[in-house]
């Protein structure tokens, strides 16, 4: 289990806590998301649960590695895997396969098994085309793959993704994500998912919303993609298909409540227009 008891965190130099009094716990095999404006504390977060960053209050707790302790960090590294917006810092070798296969050569696996694990996760995120070529070449989006592959071929028991599909254009994010998620669930591993976007949490199981580095709702998306006013108030915007489903209510279409997803919607007014 990776646990957040009570973290809070202030930058050197400054006086305002960029994270204060977070907990959360995530079981192995668990998809959570959390979502947060712009400063809202979402890659200090992050930096906390690989050790990156050593809370100012409270600590973290790999299982049962405190991530305060120096010697437990090689460990909790490979518990956690990382991947984050910039993917430029991340990519290291001459093709992509190589690129994927670096960090598991370091770990001394042998080559039937790299090639392995390189194939699955070049396939978990629709890379396997381009596997001879230079990284380099690739797009932004591409890159963010790679370095998503890197981290999933090491097969962490959590893996954080921190804006790590922001490249990506909304309908290759929506692919990517579902074979990512099947990658890990197949294999339990936990998915930490970062991201400012309220849509994206729809197909999490659990949700924390950041606002100014504190936690202010905690639920499953059904609990929380309604809740307009604290949506708003945390400067996030409420997914594209809730804002359109509350619309249509105020003009006197008559749809079911709690409506979020577009094939819900879609069906919905479906059966309206088939009373008729
Ligand atoms: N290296 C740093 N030094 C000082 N303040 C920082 C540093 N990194 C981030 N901050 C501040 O901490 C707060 C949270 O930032 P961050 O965790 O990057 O938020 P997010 O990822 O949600 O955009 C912001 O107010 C930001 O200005
Ligand atoms: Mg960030």
């Amino acid at each position: 289990m990776l646990e957040v008891q009570g973290i809070s965190y202030v930058y050197p130099g400054t006086d305002k806590p960029a994270l204060e009094n977070v907990s959360f716990k995530v079981e192995p095999g668990e998809f959570i998301t959390i979502v947060g404006p712009n400063g809202s504390g979402k890659s200090t977060l992050a930096r906390h649960l690989n050790g990156l960053l050593k809370p100012t209050k409270g600590r973290v707790l790999v299982d049962g590695l405190d991530t305060a302790r120096e010697e437990n960090l090689i460990d909790i590294r490979r518990r956690v895997g990382m991947v984050f917006q910039d993917p430029d810092n991340q990519i290291i070798a001459a093709t992509v396969e190589d690129d994927v296969a670096f960090g598991l050569e370091n770990l001394g696996l042998p080559p039937g098994e790299i090639r392995q694990r390189v194939a699955a996760a070049l396939e978990a995120v629709k890379l396997a085309g381009l596997r001879s070529r230079p990284p380099y070449g690739l797009s932004g989006g591409q890159k963010q793959r790679l370095a998503l592959a890197g981290v999933l071929a090491m097969q962490p028991r959590y893996l954080v993704l921190d804006e790590a599909t922001s490249m990506l254009d909304p309908l290759a994010r929506v692919e990517i994500l579902q074979h990512l998620l099947h990658f890990c669930r197949e294999r339990g591993i936990a998915v930490i998912f970062i991201t400012h976007m309220m849509e994206e949490a729809i197909k999490s199981e659990r949700m924390l919303i950041l606002k100014e580095g504190k936690v202010i709702l905690t639920g499953t998306p059904a609990q929380l993609m309604y809740k307009l006013n604290e949506i708003t108030g945390a400067g996030l915007r409420p997914p594209v298909t809730v804002a359109l489903s509350e619309g249509l209510r105020q003009k006197g279409i008559k749809l079911p409540p709690k409506i979020f997803t577009l094939e819900e919607l879609a069906h919905a007014l479906w059966r309206l227009n088939s009373k008729k």
